[in-house]
């Protein structure tokens, strides 16, 4: 892959992909959201990358939002196709990812970044980690899924502010309101998610991906998500890790999933 803003690292089953464009503060311009988007397909496809982890360069941002110097003077037509084209290429597609994807929030984390890490399926901070929705400041409002996962996160009430105010808030209090998981030192932020990477890898792949389905389901407008979950466990009962999994619990031994 000829890459230009986007560093992958391969270690084992775990990839980790870092958002390089520090200058900016890791904003996400038109072509680093196409480099996601093939990074993230590229590891998908590929069998031994179990976990990713998403990082920003540097210390300073995760990512400190679309970048808004490519869209300042786009029309009503640019500015819709800025936003679908955005759902379509990164922030659905993370989160539809049955590969499992934490978010390690370094810094910034700014609309389009704070909307990517909350794309992901879950997310640890550093101390020095600050996140908001920034947009109603630019006279414009989250285009990149952050008026929907938002409210699911933090509730209704929270988000709303954080919409309204285009406050940031700080890691300690984005832990508060279920935003992140976990704060941690920086220099521990990646070692934190890849202990919970290799927790992650131990289990069945195929499971994870059925499960990373029915928990979206509930999210997802006019799907029933407990009609998924039960059509998802269904499916699992058909899989090689499924037998393996249980085999190895009644054997007493650990599963071996290939
Ligand atoms: N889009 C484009 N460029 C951005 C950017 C963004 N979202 N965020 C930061 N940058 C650029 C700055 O323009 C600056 O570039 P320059 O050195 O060529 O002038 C560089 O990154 C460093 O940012 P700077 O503003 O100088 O750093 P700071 O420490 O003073 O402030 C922030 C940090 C995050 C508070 C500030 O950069 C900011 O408010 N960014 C925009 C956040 C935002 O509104 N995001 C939502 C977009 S929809």
């Amino acid at each position: 892959m000829n890459l230009e803003n986007v560093l992958v690292e391969q270690k084992d089953n775990l990839a980790t992909i870092t958002i390089n464009r520090p200058t900016k503060l890791n904003a996400l311009n038109k072509a680093t959201i196409e480099e996601l988007h093939l990074v993230f397909k590229t590891l998908n496809e590929d069998n031994s990358v179990k976990v990713i982890i998403v990082t920003g360069s540097g210390e300073k941002a995760f990512v400190a939002g679309a970048d808004i110097s490519e869209f300042a003077d786009f029309n009503v037509e640019e500015g819709t196709e800025l936003s679908r084209k955005g759902h379509e290429n990164l922030f659905d597609f993370v989160q539809n990812l049955g590969t499992p994807v934490i978010a390690a929030v370094n810094g910034f984390a700014l609309g389009g970044g704070l909307e990517l890490a909350m794309a992901a399926h879950f997310r640890v901070a550093s101390f020095n980690a600050k996140m908001g929705l920034p947009e109603v400041s630019l006279g414009v409002i989250p285009g990149y899924g952050g008026t929907q996962r938002l409210p699911q996160l933090v509730g209704k009430g929270k988000a709303m502010e954080m919409i309204m105010t285009a406050a940031m808030i700080s890691a300690e209090e984005a832990k508060d309101w279920g935003l992140v998981n976990y704060v941690v030192e920086q220099k521990e932020l990646i070692p934190l998610c890849e202990k919970l990477a290799n927790k992650i890898i131990n289990n069945s792949s195929v499971a994870i991906e059925a499960a990373i389905k029915a928990v979206n389901a509930n999210y997802t407008n006019c799907v029933n998500g407990f009609s998924v979950e039960i059509e998802q466990f269904g499916v699992s009962f058909g899989t090689e890790d499924f037998k393996e999994g249980t085999s190895a619990f009644l054997e007493k031994r650990k599963p071996n999933f290939e």
